[in-house]
């Protein structure tokens, strides 16, 4: 549909385009002997984008209609031919039979004009009450109220993933990084359980979204509200909003509730971020913890022996898209005097971009921890590697021996000092070699020094011993179960 318009936006107008250039416009044209011109029917139109609000365009304008039947505005038999109208024009755009029209500007106007072709005079009466302007702000805010829901399950349904991957490896060892450098031994399980909580954060942030947008923009008419007497709370609940919105100058200037979408996605396109580079990193040949499986690696065309986690660095890239799209937006709303200005018809264009390559990334890293496998014995080598239990020895120096924490952490400095020299873990040293460096040392410090002991022992509330990472998976569980009653 799109590459229709842009061919009949060349210098190879369709006869339509043609036509309707040379006169004034139908649909404003009162006032004006002459039409546009071809430049500034061009830069005017945003059919090629809004058309993906036909349904919304359409949803709004049945509740409408149905609204000035009941408060005597409109005849019944016009307001039945509309209703049955609209049905038509509806299934015309699904299924592709509408041809789109730059000189036809946008998607309401198409809606209507193509009405008028089916039902005649009386498709003129549909936009009583109303503008264009309160149009599309209620035509958005559906889109966006749909889009947010849809977001909520893709997300959700990514929380499940990590939720079914992290109980697999509740217990699989791994390091624990600060500065990207080795720190104590957790879980994989724990750390894929951080991100169902970043995904948790996301989907409350989208949740408030939705609930503050929940407000009707339709029958605020062009900007001042009309002299019909209409019944907004009823178009209001007829189009699923809690009320009507409470000022007419906001409600066709509003454009918050797509920024805050926006917003919030960037939020969570960061977070996706930020798992797709640890999977990059994993998956080098220096770490090798983890092997995407081959429905998501690539190979390179000239080095036979590469797999490349190409799709984890697309999903690193696709925030600048997201924050581009916020950026965007953000620029069109500054400094705009209320209330509607056509710079507001630059909004959707980001958004929808956005939007998509989102659900794309998501769909991508979904599938990428979905079926990615975890090399066990790697990850465990490296957990103990790098002294990663010393905290386990100076936490025993307090526990057992008395000792202040900062005297604790000086004695172990020295104890892998001496063991570093010597080219050996922590647990190889015998309790003589350790006992040469602090004579308060016991035999029973050899329980501690080894990784899954360390790890067993962290059992504080949101700590990363296996029993702790079951119990947080399983209250997960049950607050994924009870978001979908
Ligand atoms: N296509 C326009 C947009 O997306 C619809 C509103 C036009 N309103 C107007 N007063 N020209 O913003």
């Amino acid at each position: 549909m799109a590459s229709d318009i842009s061919k009949k936006t060349g210098t190879n107008q369709s006869p339509l385009a043609a036509s309707t250039a040379s006169q004034s416009n139908a649909l404003w044209g009162g006032r004006f002997a002459g039409g546009p011109s071809d430049i500034m029917q061009r830069i005017n139109a945003s059919i090629e984008i809004d058309q993906a609000l036909f349904r919304q365009d359409i949803a709004g304008s049945r509740a409408h209609c149905t609204m000035l039947v009941a408060c005597g505005i409109l005849h019944e038999a016009d307001g039945a031919a509309i209703l049955a109208g609209l049905d038509q024009v509806e299934n015309e755009i699904a299924r592709g039979e509408m041809r789109f029209d730059p000189a036809l500007e946008d998607i309401h106007m198409h809606v209507e004009h193509r009405l008028k072709e089916i039902i005649g005079e009386a498709a003129g009466r549909l936009h009583t009450a109303r503008s264009r302007n309160d149009q599309v702000a209620t035509d958005f805010k559906l889109w966006t109220r749909e889009t947010l829901d849809r977001l909520d399950q893709d997300l959700a349904a990514f929380q499940t993933v990590l939720l079914d991957r992290a109980e697999e490896h509740s217990a699989t060892l791994m390091p624990g990084f600060t500065h990207l450098q080795s720190a104590q031994p957790v879980t994989f399980g724990h750390h894929l359980m951080a991100y169902y909580e970043m995904i948790r954060r996301d989907r409350g942030r989208l949740g408030d979204c939705r609930a503050r947008l929940n407000e009707c923009p339709l029958g605020s008419a062009a900007l001042a509200g009309t002299s019909f007497p209409i019944d907004r709370s009823m178009t209001a609940e007829a189009l699923g909003f809690d009320r009507p919105t409470a000022n007419s100058l906001d409600a066709v200037s509003d454009r918050d509730f797509a920024l805050e979408m926006m917003a919030a996605l960037n939020l969570a396109a960061m977070h996706l971020s930020r798992l797709a580079e640890e999977l990059v990193i994993w998956t080098s040949a220096g770490f090798g913890f983890v092997r995407l499986s081959d429905s998501f690696s690539t190979g390179s065309s000239i080095m036979p022996q590469k797999r490349n986690p190409d799709a984890a660095e697309l999903v690193r890239a696709k925030l600048g898209r997201v924050n581009g799209a916020y950026q965007s937006l953000l620029m069109v709303m500054k400094g705009l005097p209320l209330a509607y200005s056509k710079d507001m018809q630059e909004d959707k264009a980001p958004v929808f971009d956005a939007v998509e390559a989102f659900t794309l990334s998501l769909a991508a890293m979904t599938g990428m921890v979905g079926d990615l496998n975890v090399v066990e014995d790697r990850m465990k080598a490296a957990a103990g590697a790098a002294y990663a239990t010393a905290t386990d020895l100076a936490d025993w120096l307090v526990r057992a021996a008395g000792l202040p924490f900062r005297d604790a952490h000086h004695i172990t400095g020295r104890v892998v000092f001496y063991a570093e020299k010597k080219g050996v873990a922590l647990e190889d040293l015998s309790l003589d070699e350790l006992r040469a460096v602090d004579a308060r040392i016991t035999a029973d410090v050899l329980d501690v020094l080894g990784v899954e002991a360390s790890v067993a022992s962290r059992t504080s509330f949101g700590g990363t011993a296996p029993v702790r990472v079951r119990a947080a998976i399983d209250l997960a569980r049950r607050a994924l179960a009870a978001d979908k009653e």
